[in-house]
């Protein structure tokens, strides 16, 4: 399929790259496509950025048929652009997408599709420190129907915003606190799938955290709330004696890339290394004997995400010295310096535009 291109007649003007915040701005262009079950997925079209036009009873917007991604395009040391892991995230969201009843897409297509627009978008790929193009491949359901089943018709569409920092601590610890008031997820459930009402579940609880002054909540296992799972929408960490944990994937926690790629490297540095069943009780025990050194969160926007402080029902523990530990940073910095492409990574992670 060939993917037809519509540009815009005018260009937006470009932001001061030293302000940037997350997901605010988005560029001139956009990639669609539509589904349908007669021409399968078709229509391919690099367009303009413009308002999608849908009927008020399009399914998307009460059912919640949805899935998408995030994934970032960097500025790197030769000037070019390239992207970190992408085939992963097309593989993700087909995942999703067979969860959700969503047709699936072809990946290498798909990719292709995204390194189309992000030559069109090149001059909006950002270059300033720790900046980035954020994308954002969304599959909405776009049937005008009130019944409940899947949609015979879907819309595909990539979005790109250039970003900053996704927390407004920047690379600092942050204080989480735990709930044992709401779940985010269950195992049979959707917890493993990037959809909208994931996130729209997860709000009262981030909100009731807000007001309590955390920054984020660090979610239980939806049937005993006694092990850990993710915290906010990102994967975690923690590194108890010299062991370093993450909670095994257990059907409802996202498989985070920014977690495999820790993964992936602590193993090539030799660390002991275990993706296990962790419950809030061993947090809190290793803390008391002082063996919890560092906690902290994995994701594509933040990368990693130090936690200083924790929240348990009345208890609140300083994480180590309260201030970002060794090897969160040796992560973050590891990573961003593949992702800019001032490092080679340790398999092919680098996909050039
Ligand atoms: N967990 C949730 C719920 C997320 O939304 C994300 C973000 O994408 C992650 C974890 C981290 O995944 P990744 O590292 O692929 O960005
Ligand atoms: C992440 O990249 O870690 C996220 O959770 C992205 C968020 C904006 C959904």
């Amino acid at each position: 399929m060939q993917v037809a291109v519509n540009k815009a007649a005018q260009l937006k003007a470009k932001p001061d790259e030293k302000k940037l915040g997350f997901g605010t701005i988005f560029t001139d262009h956009m990639f669609n496509m539509d589904y349908s079950i007669e021409k399968g997925w078709h229509d391919p079209r690099i367009e303009p950025y413009t308002a999608l036009v849908l009927a008020p009873s399009t399914m998307v917007l009460h059912y919640g048929q949805g899935v998408f991604e995030g994934l970032k395009a960097y500025r790197n040391q030769q000037g070019g652009v390239q992207m970190f892991r992408p085939r992963e995230n097309f593989k993700r969201l087909n995942a999703s997408s067979r969860k959700l009843c969503i047709p699936e897409v072809d990946e290498a297509f798909a990719l292709d599709a995204l390194k189309q627009l992000l030559t069109v978008e090149e001059a909006w790929v950002p270059s300033e420190p720790g900046t980035s193009l954020y994308i954002r491949p969304t599959i909405i359901a776009t049937d005008p129907y009130l019944g409940v089943r899947a949609s015979f018709t879907y819309r595909f569409f990539i979005i790109l915003c250039p970003v900053g920092a996704y927390y407004a601590e920047g690379f600092n610890p942050v204080k989480i606190m735990v709930t044992k008031e709401h779940v985010r997820a269950v195992r049979g459930g959707v917890g493993d799938t990037k959809t909208p009402g994931n996130y729209a579940a997860s709000l009262l609880a981030g909100d009731k955290a807000h007001k309590a002054g955390y920054t984020q909540v660090l979610w239980l296992d939806g049937v005993e709330q006694k092990y850990v799972e993710e915290v906010g929408a990102m994967n975690i960490f923690f590194v108890i004696g010299d062991e370093l944990i993450t909670p095994s994937l257990s059907g409802s926690i996202l498989p985070g890339i920014t977690r495999d790629s820790v993964l992936d490297l602590a193993k090539t540095w030799g660390m002991t290394v275990s993706e296990r069943k962790i419950s809030i009780d061993e947090v809190m025990d290793a803390h008391a004997a002082g063996h919890l050194k560092e906690i902290f969160g994995s994701g594509t926007a933040a990368v990693i995400s130090p936690v200083g402080a924790l929240k348990y029902e009345e208890r609140v523990i300083t994480v180590g010295d309260g201030r970002v530990g060794p090897l969160a940073h040796r992560f973050f910095q590891a990573i961003q310096d593949i992702q800019y492409g001032i490092t080679q990574g340790p398999r092919s992670w680098v996909e050039l535009v």
